[in-house]
């Protein structure tokens, strides 16, 4: 489904933290949002999902104002999995991810509501452990719940926020090879991602943030040495083979004085 993101600003408490924010998703795209630590991309995500009400600017979604749209609706659209999801009440991991059906679910749950619980629940390998309170589970375990109930919302929007940071790697390419399957099928998909190769390895394009500003948005093309220097303050190196993109970070970046030697960056390697 469409994502049509039209001049946004978002404050908190009269500080701006998203400002100037333009930008077209369409059906089947998988959008990596990158930047560093408070650039901006949880509020972001926030804003397309309508937790957070931009103070200037609209998002679409297929054309339709999220403001306009009933939250049941919204509900059946978009799922999000939240960067942290502490603090949680005793329910089973069966539980949390029937929660994913509550937009469908009149009285109680049927059994086309239970059978897609359970399929999600073994396709996500959580079967071995699905009558155990989420409270209980270790961080990636807990993770994967949430991305399940997400899954059970059987949403034409997916919006992940750091999907990955607990999870080891098994499950990082689970994961991410799942959500790229849904993008095959039509889904669209926006992942706020701390790993740069994650992003390139997966996302049809990337969005980087900085200081609450789109500083760049397109394909692999953008991930330059520097586009990445410019954006964390540090000194990477990117190996391209082919098709294949890696980044490597090397060092802090310090910035000299231009006129002393000619040199705009002098770094603790290379
Ligand atoms: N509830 C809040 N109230 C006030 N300020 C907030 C709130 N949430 C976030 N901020 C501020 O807004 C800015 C953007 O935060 P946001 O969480 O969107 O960043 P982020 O890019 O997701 O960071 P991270 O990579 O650490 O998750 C930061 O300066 C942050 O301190
Ligand atoms: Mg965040």
């Amino acid at each position: 489904m469409k994502i049509n993101i039209n001049n946004i600003q978002f404050s908190y408490n009269g500080t701006t933290v998203l400002k100037d924010i333009n930008c077209k998703i369409n059906n089947g795209d998988f959008i990596a949002v990158v930047g560093p630590n408070g650039s901006g991309k949880s509020t972001l995500i926030k804003c397309i999902n309508g937790i957070l009400k931009p103070q200037i600017g609209t998002v679409y979604i297929a054309d339709k104002d999220i403001k306009q749209t009933h939250l049941r609706d919204l509900s059946k659209t978009i799922a999000y999995v939240p960067q942290n999801s502490n603090g949680q009440a005793p329910v089973s991991v069966f539980d949390t991810v029937l929660l994913g059906r509550k937009p469908y679910i009149n009285w109680k749950p049927s059994s086309v509501d239970i059978k897609i619980t359970t399929d999600i629940i073994n396709h996500l390998q959580l079967d071995d452990i699905f009558m155990k309170d989420i409270n209980k589970l270790s961080g990636g375990q807990q993770q994967t719940v949430y991305i399940a109930r997400a899954l059970a919302q059987q949403p034409e929007i997916l919006l992940l926020d750091e999907p990955t940071a607990n999870l080891d790697l098994k499950h990082i390419i689970e994961i991410m090879d799942t959500l790229k399957n849904l993008c095959n099928k039509g889904f669209t998909v926006v992942i706020a991602l701390h790993d740069i190769n994650l992003a390139l390895r997966y996302a049809s394009s990337i969005i980087m943030l900085k200081e609450g500003k789109i500083f760049a948005h397109g394909g692999k093309d953008i991930i330059t040495e520097e586009n990445l220097e410019k954006l964390y303050d540090i000194k990477v190196k990117v190996i391209r083979n082919n098709d294949f993109h890696h980044v490597i970070p090397l060092g802090k970046l310090y910035r000299e004085d231009k006129t002393k030697n000619n040199e705009l960056y002098k770094t603790t390697i290379g």
